[in-house]
């Protein structure tokens, strides 16, 4: 394959699309309730009415408004369908017909200016919802595997290094390390064999924003780890997702095997020197395995269990060797560094915090799904505007961030712009993107119970302070949510959060206090009031 061949695939597939495209949802979310039944009937029902050729369904990934779904779109008509079952199909292919026409079983009719879209500025999905994930000629001729070419014959690897320290961009794994500074570090390093990874292991309750990347585009995902191995001088890599997403590990199954085909994966990638080949790990579904060497060990056929640091994987990671870490978004974010520039990626956002970052917003919220804002966008904006916040008038009481190394961010809080640094002094994090939204009705010792109760059972027992201190502070919060505990066990509650914080191995158990640290921040009354009365 050269550029000429790309650039071909390219032409060929966009005369080859039909003149009118209806875009549907063919991803997890949309696929748990008839997607697959909906698509099948918009088939037949073009079939029915010889409108073949003219007009081609597309199954294509996450288009974003999850909440809403099976959702069906139709181009260039520019209708949105919502809710949309199989019988309401025939309703669909009436107005596309006769668009005024308004057919008594026609499904919701949405509106793709909705606050919720026109809130969201798509750069990690630009592509989802609107290419057919299972096709590399789709994602070709979209500009995909462009940006490989380029970092292989027209920049250098420091050059694509500089490219990425200028956009920017830190992990959007939860840490928020500095993406061109950790790619430096692995490039430096001496050794002949290095390894990429992608950490695709998405474990917080309530998040599914990696899910639906790899769903609905995971050709930007392997292009992405491609330009960083050429870039750190790596020739292997593996993405490591968990075995609770069959549907990703399809999908990125068949993107392999359609990338080596094309000789855009294997030897020789674009008839170069730059050798790449990616193996999918399936994880278990232990939430340690997430962290970076709990998932190396993982990978290396031993028993999950976090190692202290250092070594980072970057000096010594996968088989003592030097090892790229990120997550899934960060490498969907590399693709339009390279191709628009990271000066252009440093304009969006803060000061601090670069580009757009993905939310799965869920929880007691009208507009659930998956929203991409820049940073700095408050989160009232996308709680309250984009996902016009709780349903039937409710108010909001509190906004969690980060899963369960998060906190809650409360409701006089909600201005507060998303930044990493902000959201990490009011007592929470960014996280990987989970959003969720409580109401008047929650109890916030029972959302602090819930978080402990995941760290304890997700403990990997390693170190005594996680292992032990979880499940006290479990207990003591069961206490206090059964009316027997006293003043001077809601003090030993916080010295205890403290103590695992600091005398943790690794980030579960240094994290596992901060949703209840937080709770007690914001919503002190409520423990105090569940308080033994005797
Ligand atoms: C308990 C625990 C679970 C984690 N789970 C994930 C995860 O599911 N996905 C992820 O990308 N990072 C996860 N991380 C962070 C990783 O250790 C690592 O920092 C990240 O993959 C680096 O990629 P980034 O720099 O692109 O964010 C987890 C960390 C901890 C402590
Ligand atoms: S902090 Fe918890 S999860 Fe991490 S090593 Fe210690 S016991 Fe294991
Ligand atoms: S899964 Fe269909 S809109 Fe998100």
């Amino acid at each position: 394959m050269d550029l000429l061949e790309l650039r071909e695939i390219a032409q060929k597939t966009q005369e080859q699309q039909a003149k009118i495209r209806i875009r549907c949802c063919n991803a997890a979310g949309c696929l748990s309730s008839q997607g697959q039944e909906v698509k099948d009937s918009l088939e037949t029902a073009i079939a029915e009415a010889g409108l073949q050729g003219q007009v081609e369904v597309c199954g294509v990934g996450c288009m974003k408004f999850c909440g809403r779904g099976p959702l069906v779109a139709v181009d260039p008509q520019g209708s949105l369908y919502e809710l949309v079952t199989p019988e309401q199909v025939p309703a669909i292919i009436e107005r596309l017909q006769n668009p005024q026409a308004l057919p008594e079983n026609v499904p919701q009719i949405g509106d793709l200016n909705h606050p919720f879209f026109s809130g969201q500025l798509p750069i990690v999905l630009e592509n989802s919802g609107q290419i057919d994930p299972d096709s590399i000629d789709e994602y070709i001729a979209v500009s995909g595997y462009e940006q490989l070419h380029r970092s292989l014959y027209e920049l250098s690897p420091e050059g694509v290094i500089a490219e990425i320290t200028k956009s920017g961009l830190r992990g959007r794994g939860g840490g928020g390390y500095p993406t061109g500074l950790k790619w430096a570090t692995v490039a430096k390093m001496p050794g002949k064999q290095k390894y990429v990874i992608c950490n695709a292991d998405e474990g917080d309750p309530g998040a599914f924003m990696d899910r639906s990347v790899l769903e609905s585009d995971p050709h930007r995902v392997l292009e992405g780890m491609a330009i960083a191995a050429r870039a750190v001088g790596a020739n292997h890599g593996f993405i490591y997702v968990r075995a609770e997403y069959p549907l990703a590990i399809k999908r990125l199954q068949k993107a392999i095997q359609q990338a080596k085909k094309y000789g855009l994966m294997g030897s020789q990638i674009f008839e170069s020197p730059f050798d790449f080949k990616i193996d999918i790990r399936v994880g278990a579904g232990a939430f340690v395995c997430g962290e970076e060497t709990a998932l190396i060990a993982s990978i290396e056929g031993k028993r999950g269990n976090p190692k202290p640091r250092p070594p980072y994987p970057a000096q010594a990671g996968l088989w003592g060797c030097p090892t790229l870490i990120n997550n899934v978004e960060t490498y969907a974010n590399i693709v339009p560094i390279i191709r628009n520039g990271g000066d252009w990626y440093a304009s969006i956002g803060t000061a601090k915090s670069k580009g757009t970052k993905v939310f799965a917003l869920t929880g007691k919220v009208e507009n659930a799904g998956l929203v991409e804002v820049p940073m700095g966008t408050t989160v009232r904006q996308v709680v309250e505007v984009m996902g016009g916040g709780v349903p039937d008038g409710g108010k909001v009481k509190a906004v969690q961030t980060g899963g369960p190394s998060g906190g809650c961010i409360p409701a006089d809080k909600l201005d507060t712009p998303i930044e990493y640094d902000t959201l990490l002094a009011l007592g929470t994090m960014m996280g990987s993107g989970g959003m969720i939204v409580m109401d008047e009705h929650t109890n916030m010792v029972d959302v602090a119970q819930f978080y402990m109760d995941f760290c304890q059972s997700e403990s990997c027992g390693k170190c005594v302070p996680c292992r032990a201190g979880t499940v006290q502070l479990h207990g003591l919060l069961t206490r206090l949510l059964e009316h027997q505990a006293t003043a001077e066990d809601l003090q030993k509650l916080e010295a205890l959060c403290h103590m695992v914080k600091e005398t943790s191995l690794c980030g579960l158990g240094q994290s596992a206090p901060n949703p209840v640290l937080s709770t007690l921040r914001y919503f002190r009354q409520e423990y105090e009031s569940l308080l033994q009365t005797r």
